[in-house]
């Protein structure tokens, strides 16, 4: 089992020997390495056993550090840094060669986030190198939102996790691209596409599922569960499945031809925000039950935040 505390210093020192410490930011917990150190990066891959055409993203916590590792910050691109750095955004540069291949996949490009969690920031501080981190789980699976999460299915792999408590936002930070200074969306996730275009405009959302994805990481079937896992448009979609061992997850409202005690609630007040903090303990809680066969979920309003929830709904069930 790895120890479990709010040691940063520990953390710091493991990261400076070339071991891997789970860390928690506001997205959902890290799996972390120094992503300068090419040993420590080739050791994410095979913990995670993530196949290494999907690139990780660097963690610091300035914009100056951003700086020294990539060629150059577009203005459009510094002025998303500005308003939502520390946050659930992750942009990318055009990587500097100190980026090891490994860590963008032999792209050109690198993904940079600084994380809004207060542990993690104060370890990114206390060091000099960025921290690759994709999230901790096995790959495919449901990323953690809680250091139990990591605990479970990395625990034997890592011999730290930070303990930062559960995940405020609870799912993957949003990826934009500014490839030729267009901006667009490559990962629907913690920051709304509304609040960037706040900034800067309409921008496109490239961020549709493939089985053979152009963007790598963009996987059709991700962030699934290990049981047979349904998704409906609406309550009115809902048909009784002849199996009884099931399970449904709904917005805010329980749907009146199932029994009460079958259904899980995903934000009890409504908010699309709870609804995506809740959404990946709620898809493990589900897989964890022996009398549970089979998790039918119902698309949640897809608006701020319910875009990325329904993003990751989709791809639990594999459709386009
Ligand atoms: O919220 C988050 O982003 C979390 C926390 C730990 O920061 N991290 C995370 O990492 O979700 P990961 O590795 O699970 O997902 C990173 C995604 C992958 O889909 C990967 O393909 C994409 O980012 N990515 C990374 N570098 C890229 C690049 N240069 N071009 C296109 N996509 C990239
Ligand atoms: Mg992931």
């Amino acid at each position: 089992m790895a120890e479990l505390g709010r040691d940063v210093a520990k953390a710091r020192s493991l990261l400076q020997q070339g071991k891997l410490v789970a860390i928690p930011t506001e997205t959902v917990y890290g799996l972390a390495g120094n992503g300068l150190n090419v040993d420590a990066v080739a050791s994410i891959f095979s913990t995670k056993k993530r196949p290494s055409f999907d690139p990780l993203i660097l963690h610091t916590n300035s914009l100056e550090k951003v700086r020294h590792f990539v060629k150059e910050i577009p203005a459009v691109a510094e002025k998303l840094a500005e308003k939502f750095w520390p946050g659930p955004l992750t942009i990318l540069f055009k990587k500097k060669s100190l980026i090891p291949d490994l860590v963008t996949s032999g792209l050109d490009t690198v993904a940079v986030r600084i994380p809004n969690h207060p542990l993690t920031l104060s370890l990114l501080e206390s060091i000099d190198f960025p921290v690759a981190a994709p999230s901790a789980n096995p790959f495919g699976y449901v990323s953690p939102t809680s250091p139990a999460h990591v605990q479970q299915q990395l625990g034997q792999d890592i011999p730290y996790i930070l303990d930062g408590g559960n995940c405020e936002v609870g799912v993957e930070s949003t990826i934009v691209s500014f490839e030729g200074d267009q901006p667009a969306v490559l990962r629907m996730g913690g920051l709304a596409i509304e609040a960037i275009e706040e900034v800067l405009g309409k921008i496109e959302v490239q961020a549709h599922s493939s089985s053979t994805p152009a963007a790598p990481g963009m996987l059709k079937s991700h962030y699934a569960p290990g049981k047979s896992f349904v998704l409906i448009d609406s309550a009115e979609a809902f048909t009784l499945p002849e199996n009884e061992q099931f399970a449904v997850l709904v917005f805010d409202e329980l749907l009146p031809q199932v029994p009460a005690e079958k259904q899980y609630k995903l934000a009890p007040g409504g908010d699309v925000r709870e609804a995506a903090k809740q959404l990946f303990g709620m898809m493990r809680m589900l897989d964890g039950k022996d009398e549970v066969e089979q998790i039918i979920a119902v698309k949640v309003p897809d608006v701020g935040l319910g875009r990325a929830v329904n993003d990751r709904l989709k791809r639990a069930a594999a459709i386009d």
